[in-house]
């Protein structure tokens, strides 16, 4: 979708909203897959509830982008414009156990920092790519921990109120891969209260989750993690395994030898084929399971 009236453009600029138009979503995102449509990268927090109002009045339908790590955006030109949060210089600020931290920053440089400052809990995430904010509305996990467990404080912008609010922790509710957040809520920021913790002791807890994942997952390949969330007391990489389904292919989308659950994009994969590969693994496990497996990754198919 294209932004091209000039009233829209200019007001834009006043908003602090830099438009790059015609952007390639594949470049942004890890499965390097997705077509094409207006950027809009926002400055100011506080220039939200406008922006909304101005698209929202154009009839403007939008997505938000966190790290673009665990999505697949569908092919061709996209019926919405993407929005996306400029992180700013510092993203992290600490203040004795609580780290202040910008939706846009970095999931594994924040914990390296916070690490650096002896505060830790977090190890196990290391090795996830992407923003604190999509870490925050997927409550990202791994390794026995969440990231919910850690939140004090969370400043959103609420697509309900259209408005900034501020949400204390206990008045979200973080499930495995699931919070209370509504789907178009924006992550602006969030206050951790992290344990004291040595940073050498940090070190060693992220030197041992590096190396299990780095045994089990295909990090060097372009992928969105694990497809499918785990069915309550299995594993869905386990389940695909079993099947005999790894190197399963439709065109360059590729059931990873390596963990059965990551899809990677093994060349020049489009977002229909891995939609097809997704379904057909779908289809064989629930088959021979009865097992009706959940997108974990999350989908813009139009
Ligand atoms: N397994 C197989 N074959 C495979 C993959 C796994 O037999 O191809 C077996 C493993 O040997 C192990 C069991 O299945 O006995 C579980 O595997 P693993 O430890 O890799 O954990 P997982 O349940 O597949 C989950 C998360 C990962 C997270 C790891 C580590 C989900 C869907 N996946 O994977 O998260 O990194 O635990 O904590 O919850 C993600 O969210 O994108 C993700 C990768």
């Amino acid at each position: 979708m294209r932004i091209s009236d000039p009233r829209i453009v200019a007001k834009l600029a006043e908003m602090h909203v830099d438009l790059r138009p015609g952007t390639a979503l594949a470049e942004l995102t890890s499965l390097g897959i997705g077509g094409t449509t207006d950027l809009l990268r926002i400055k100011k927090h506080e220039s939200l509830p406008d922006l909304l109002s101005l698209l929202d009045a154009n009839n403007v339908p939008h997505k938000f982008l966190g790290g673009g790590s665990n999505l697949l955006v569908g092919d061709g030109e996209l019926p919405w414009v993407v929005l996306q949060l400029v992180r700013p210089e510092p993203d992290v600020v600490l203040d004795g156990n609580l780290a202040h931290v910008d939706g846009a920053a970095d999931l594994g440089r924040m914990i390296t920092f916070c690490a650096k400052n002896d505060l830790g809990g977090m190890e196990g995430l290391i090795g996830v790519p992407g923003t604190v904010g999509g870490a925050l509305r997927m409550n990202a996990g791994a390794y026995g921990m969440q990231i919910g467990s850690y939140v004090r404080e969370v400043k959103l912008y609420r697509a309900a109120s259209r408005k900034i609010e501020v949400l204390q922790g206990d008045q979200i509710s973080f499930e495995y891969r699931h919070t209370s957040f509504a789907p178009d809520d924006m992550m602006l920021s969030v206050i951790l209260e992290l344990p004291s913790k040595p940073f050498k002791v940090i070190l060693e807890g992220i030197r041992i989750c590096n190396e299990k994942r780095r045994s089990s997952q295909p990090l060097g390949q372009k992928s969105a993690g694990c497809i499918f969330k785990n069915p309550p007391g299995a594993s869905a990489g386990r389940m695909i395994d079993d099947l005999g389904l790894k190197g399963l292919s439709v065109g360059d989308a590729r059931v990873s030898d390596r963990h059965a659950n990551f899809f990677v994009n093994a060349g020049h994969a489009s977002a229909k084929d891995m939609l097809t590969l997704i379904a057909d693994v779908r289809e064989r496990i629930q088959k021979t399971y009865g097992v009706s497996l959940e997108n974990e990754v999350v989908v813009w198919n139009a």
